[in-house]
């Protein structure tokens, strides 16, 4: 089921989200229903939290850019390793009609669970070690804004806050 992706500046999105503590039937369909959101979306990655359940489960998948495999599901995801510097344009279903460049790291090793309970470990580098760091921030509550100088963030506030009053008129 295609489900609501929040918007910032919903405090859902600001909460923290929970280890997965038994992977069940609800696990198998909340994964089923992200994944649906994502391309439906469409989007590179979506995390539990973004629909408003703060479990730590993330779905990405960039394979439209590159050579690596469809759909990646991770639960209660962990970056073990981090190196190298990226800093490229991000855009988040949570935060629509926006996008600015992010410092990451290049590199990553993640470390989570899929659907059958089973320990896996990616070693991402690109867009995918990007998306990883992205996704994993909103099961903290951090969105890509959040990584913004004092002075970008303020302007995307201010943005914001316009957007949203003239919604609010109608216009
Ligand atoms: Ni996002």
């Amino acid at each position: 089921m295609i489900r609501t992706i929040l918007t910032y500046p919903n405090p859902e999105l600001k909460k923290k989200s929970a280890p997965v503590t038994v992977i069940n039937d609800s696990v198998r369909e909340l994964v089923r229903d992200m994944s649906e959101t994502m391309y439906h979306a469409p989007g590179v990655g979506l995390a539990a939290p973004q629909i408003g359940v703060h479990q730590r489960v993330i779905v990405i998948d960039v394979s439209g850019s590159d050579e690596v495999p469809g759909l990646i599901v991770a639960i209660n995801p962990v970056i073990v390793h981090a190196e190298g510097e990226a800093y490229e344009e991000e855009g988040c279903l949570s935060v629509p009609k926006y996008a600015a460049n992010v410092r990451r790291h290049a590199r990553v090793v993640v470390k989570a669970l899929d659907l059958e309970g089973r320990e896996c470990t990616w070693r991402a580098d690109e867009l995918l070690a990007i998306a990883f760091q992205h996704e994993i921030d909103h099961l903290d509550g951090i969105l890509f804004v959040d990584h913004l100088s004092p002075l970008k963030r303020e302007l995307f506030i201010r943005r914001a806050r316009r957007l949203a009053e003239s919604d609010g008129e109608g216009s």
